[in-house]
């Protein structure tokens, strides 16, 4: 396919991103707000005690980063607005049921109007206790896999695989 009609393809879209302080999904998240900035939001599921700390990595880990430097030349002080009007950070953990979403208003939403969900959730750690990774690489992907089941509009479901 035409990279131009890939790039049309997220005209309009909600994305969920898992996994949004790690490697791929920050990569993953620069490249299509800078090629496709007409999307229409992205929640963004971020390990934290509250929306708050959320919020905080959110900007400390993601949007403060050297990669976000070419959007931030781009738009310059429009950049906050910008990205406030996209973003929603999510407070959650894929370990559990829902994704650890206590907020039910928030879930409705999400089910009602994500169309594409990338779930790059994971720990990476080789050494990582046996209990932990098969909780997040095995039982969480299976959780990601339930909530996208009760996405009415999903069209696409991608899931980074890990190798752990
Ligand atoms: N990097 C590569 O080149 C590459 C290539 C092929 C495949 N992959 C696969 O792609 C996936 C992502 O890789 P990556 O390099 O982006 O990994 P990463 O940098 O280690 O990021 C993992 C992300 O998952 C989050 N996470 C971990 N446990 C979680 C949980 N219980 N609930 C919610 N989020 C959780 C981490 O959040 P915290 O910040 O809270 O820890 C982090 O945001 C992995 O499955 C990896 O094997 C990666």
């Amino acid at each position: 396919m035409e990279e131009s009609k890939i790039v049309q393809y997220f005209e309009g879209k909600t994305i969920f991103i898992t996994g949004a302080t790690g490697y791929l999904a920050k990569i993953f998240l620069e490249k299509i707000l800078r090629v496709q900035p007409k999307l229409k939001k992205l929640f963004l599921l971020i390990r934290a005690e509250d929306k708050r700390s959320a919020e905080q990595r959110l900007h400390e880990e993601v949007l403060n980063t050297e990669l976000f430097r070419v959007l931030k030349e781009k738009y310059g002080a429009d950049l906050c607005p910008f990205l406030l009007s996209k973003i929603i950070p999510v407070c959650g953990d894929v370990s559990y049921e829902n994704l650890g979403i206590s907020d039910s208003k928030l879930r409705e939403e999400m089910w009602q109007e994500v169309d594409i969900i990338v779930n790059s959730a994971a720990t990476t750690r080789f050494d990582e206790r046996y209990d932990v990774a098969m909780g997040i690489n095995a039982l969480g992907a299976m959780h990601v896999q339930k909530f996208a089941r009760k996405c009415s509009k999903l069209e696409m479901f991608l899931h980074v695989s890990t190798g752990n």
